[in-house]
């Protein structure tokens, strides 16, 4: 298993903890908070999280999960593009605090380019609050490489520490550029949705034979194997969203699931790699 850094002298397991659509049914409250603790509990102390998700609701499950133990976990949260203003960011990364529960996050993204914003402005608004100790590191989310090279040329001598990006046997583009080049200068990708297409293929699929074969050889499920091919990668963390005990137990495995070449062969003849670099798209 390889450790995931952010640059910290922390070392976490490639596996973290997302949570869309967390907050949005308070009935589940109390679920979603005692799932993410059996998560810190079985060491997936990386928590991803975003002032959009359920308007703020997520952040709030987040900030109770974490209470009895803040400092052992490493909380990412997210500004929103339309909020990408100086102005915004500050007041964004605050509210976020608020709901958290806490005074700084240990990793603040901006969400997607902005359509609204220079990133000029934006990276202005990271580095004061990174200047503040609100945010211990900065990052990005939906970047390419060029707009990485831009974000760090204006954050200066603060190292932009992440980027997440869409990363699953069904969604391949980040292979082609973008994970090198984070590999190349030490940002940590943070791969999401790694999961969710997976659960819609056709049954008898050729894509979804070629899983549960590959997962019966391990004797573990179809979504630990799809886990552990996206956290083959060193500097690759998946962060998986789930709900339920027997589905973190699954994904749990993928940490110690270590797969042969020849499995590799197999599953890019049914998932092949992407001819397209990851688009870039503003919101
Ligand atoms: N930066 C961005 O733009 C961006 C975009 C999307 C997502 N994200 C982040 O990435 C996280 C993960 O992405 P995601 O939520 O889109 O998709 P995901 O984690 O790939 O999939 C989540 C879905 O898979 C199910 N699931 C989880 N583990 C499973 C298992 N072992 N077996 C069967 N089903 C399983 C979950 O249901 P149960 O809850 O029932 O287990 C849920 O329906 C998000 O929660 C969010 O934190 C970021």
């Amino acid at each position: 298993m390889h450790a995931i850094t952010f640059g910290t002298q922390n070392a976490y397991a490639p596996l973290g903890q997302g949570t869309w659509r967390m907050g949005t049914d308070p009935s589940l409250f109390a679920q979603e908070v005692e799932i993410l603790r059996d998560g810190i509990r079985q060491n997936l102390r990386v928590i991803d999280t975003a002032a959009m998700y359920a308007d703020g609701g997520a952040e709030k499950v987040v900030g109770e999960a974490v209470r009895p133990q803040r400092d052992t976990v490493f909380i990412v949260t997210k500004v929103w593009p339309t909020h990408a203003s100086y102005d915004g960011v500050l007041s964004s990364l605050k509210n976020s605090l608020e709901r958290l529960g806490t005074d700084y996050v240990d990793l603040f993204l901006l969400h997607w380019p902005s359509a609204h914003y220079p990133l000029k402005e934006t990276m202005r608004a990271m580095a004061a609050v990174y200047d503040k100790g609100w945010a211990k590191a900065i990052g990005v989310s939906n970047f390419n490489v060029d707009l990485l090279r831009q974000a760090q040329q204006l954050l200066g001598s603060i190292p932009l520490t992440a980027n997440q990006v869409e990363y699953s046997l069904m969604a391949r583009a980040a292979e082609i550029t973008v994970i090198p080049y984070c590999q190349d200068h030490n940002m940590t990708v943070m791969a999401y949705s790694p999961i969710k297409h997976l659960n819609l293929l056709p049954h008898h699929s050729a894509e979804r034979t070629t899983l549960k074969d590959i997962a019966a050889q391990y004797g573990v499920t179809e979504q630990t194997i799809a886990l552990g091919w996206v956290i083959r990668h060193s500097g690759v963390i998946a962060i998986p969203k789930t709900s339920h005990k027997d589905h973190l137990l699954s994904n749990l495995r993928a940490i110690n699931i270590h797969l042969t070449k020849e499995d590799i062969k197999r599953l890019d003849r049914v998932f092949p790699p992407s001819s397209e670099d990851l688009p870039v798209q503003r919101l």
